[in-house]
């Protein structure tokens, strides 16, 4: 039995935090907001598995590997798609209500998907469905074994601390033993468990979180673009912590854009189901310019697809493409996907009449922690799952629904992973022969962006936003036009020396929750920046003006560990 802290409370969180608690471990549940706040309830199209007779989890894994574009860890794939049915059952027993008819569950289909097998539940509100079932089954647990219980049955004990922010990682000779935190109402540890802090983050403790074991279930880091789908907690809190401790972190050059995010500003993205019904995209004279791009046009691979819309955009001044949903007619429209409906008519839009306005938005980090097939980071007592995780499953382009079923997949087993030996090192471990045998480890001082570029990460001057410094939407404006969709050596290189020029947010005692996202959020660009100099062609989501072709010979994954000054 041991100590495990959890960071995260979407899908691969909470369900780490059951799984864990079941299995006999004492659970503290980590989260920045309320617990049900996060990635996951944003998710629309579904959660993709072979369960029905006309698919097989093979064709699933060709069609994973197909869209990783050469980057995928084949035996991660693997284990993806062999175990995804399973836990999407196991989802149905916490209470996921998956959309059905009187033959059985309903499913869609989705880009550069050979079968249709995207679950969904409330039409298009999959993720709040899923959301919401494992935060009522984790409350149920705190409530029925709240921290100090006395222990019976094998049962283990969950407290949960919303409002709470993990700031670093405590290392010590080499593990990972816990925790840095800032959060409200942290002072009230010591006299109770603490079960769900109802207040905001106006008054801040900082606590240190001792664990046997810790799981980074931290999500991805949209922030890090002007436009994204990902609410704007998205800071990769997780993965810059895990990177500032040490631990190895792999493929940040992949962002995944989506192509059809409702182009007018706090509005959601608009499902790949919808043109996995039929909808297709337009440009501003009215032509489907996919046509002439992809055999499968619209139902190309999602990255293929993002970058004929933003070369369609950058033809037409800027201007979003249209999505034409009218021949799918109303009723479909609104019974299939009532939430898109809801936020097109708050936006004045009815598209069962007229072709919505759309434009990419990032969307999704295939990059992240490096981990094994057990969820096992390089760093003994650390583990990641979800999007925070670089678990080889999505290569350089994920599948379309993939990763809710990832999230799903590898929390279960890191949880299982408490219980093996000592976690082996990814990069000697037997899983990785193959593709991450091959794997080019780089390393990145805190003090300095590259040799060649000799600036000093923190010796720049520059700072505040208005005059040309650091601030989250200059870094925003920055990625998006550097780093975004379309890339060029040129321009990323001018973003590294920016970047590197700007003074990272102080985040000593005192600091605010912001200021650690905004020098998480500098972190995670310069060393995305990085990665997107170092790999010299174009491969899935990450594509290069300067190198616009794939080079088989570089088709192994970029890790990045910290040189240097690690966090203790
Ligand atoms: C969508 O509904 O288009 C998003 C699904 C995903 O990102 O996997």
């Amino acid at each position: 039995m041991a100590s495990v802290l959890v960071v995260g409370s979407g899908l691969a969180g909470l369900t780490a935090a059951v799984r864990a608690t079941d299995a006999g471990h004492d659970v503290t549940l980590v989260t920045k907001a309320a617990l049900p706040e996060g990635n996951t309830r944003h998710a629309q199209g579904g959660i993709a598995a072979a369960l029905f007779p006309d698919d097989s989890v093979d064709t699933h894994i060709l069609d994973t590997l197909r869209a990783g574009a050469g980057l995928c860890d084949p035996a991660a794939v693997r284990v993806l798609c062999a175990e995804g049915p399973a836990r999407v059952r196991d989802l149905i027993r916490f209470g996921v209500d998956f959309d059905s008819d009187d033959s059985g569950l309903t499913r869609g289909l989705e880009a550069a998907h050979s079968r249709s097998r995207v679950l969904h539940a409330g039409g298009d509100a999959t993720g709040a469905a899923i959301e919401a079932a494992l935060v009522a089954t984790v409350r149920t647990r705190a409530d029925a074994r709240p921290a100090g219980t006395p222990r019976t049955a094998g049962i283990g004990t969950l407290r949960i601390l919303e409002h709470t922010m993990l700031t670093d990682l405590v290392v010590l000779d080499g593990r990972v033993v816990g925790a840095t935190v800032v959060g409200a109402g942290l002072d009230k540890l010591d006299q109770r468990g603490l079960d769900h802090t109802e207040t905001g983050l106006d008054r801040l403790d900082h606590r240190v979180l001792d664990a046997d074991a810790v799981i980074l279930a931290t999500g991805g880091a949209g922030s890090l673009y002007r436009h994204t789908t990902n609410p704007s907690i998205a800071t990769g809190d997780g993965v810059a912590a895990a990177w500032r401790a040490g631990a190895s972190v792999a493929d940040l050059e992949f962002y995944q854009f989506h192509p059809t995010a409702l182009a007018i500003p706090g509005t959601p993205l608009v499902s790949e189901a919808v043109r996995g019904e039929g909808a297709v995209l337009r440009n501003a004279q009215g032509e489907r310019f996919l046509l002439g791009v992809h055999p499968d046009a619209e139902l190309g691979p999602r990255d293929v697809v993002a970058r004929a819309i933003a070369r369609e955009m950058a033809g037409q001044g800027g201007e979003p493409v249209l999505l034409d949903a009218t021949g799918l007619g109303r009723e479909l429209l609104e019974s299939r996907f009532p939430t898109i409906t809801a936020a097109c008519l708050a936006a004045g839009l009815d598209w069962a009449l007229e072709p919505i306005p759309v434009a990419p938005a990032a969307h999704y980090w295939m990059g992240g922690i490096v981990t094994d097939i057990w969820g096992r980071s390089s760093l003994p007592g650390l583990y990641a799952v979800g999007e925070a995780a670089r678990t080889g499953a999505h290569g350089a382009n994920r599948l379309a629904s993939n990763s809710l079923l990832e999230a799903a997949v590898f929390a279960d087993r890191a949880v299982r992973a408490l219980s093996l030996p000592e976690p082996l090192a990814p990069a000697s471990s037997s899983e990785f022969d193959g593709d991450f045998a091959r794997h080019a480890a780089l390393a990145v001082p805190r003090s300095g962006v590259s040799a060649e570029m000799s600036v000093e990460f923190d010796g720049g001057s520059t700072s505040g936003g208005p005059n040309g410094g650091f601030s989250r939407e200059a870094l925003q404006g920055l990625m998006w036009e550097s780093a975004g969709v379309l890339r060029s050596g040129e321009g990323l290189a001018a973003a590294a020396v920016t970047l590197a020029g700007w003074a990272r947010p102080e985040t000593g005692p005192g600091a605010s929750v912001r200021a650690h996202e905004d020098a998480n959020l500098l972190d995670l660009a310069r060393i995305t920046v990085q990665a997107a100099l170092a790999r010299e062609e174009s491969r899935g989501a990450h594509h290069r003006a300067d190198f616009p072709s794939v080079r088989a010979e570089l088709a192994y994954p970029l890790a990045w560990a910290l040189g240097g000054d690690r966090a203790t």
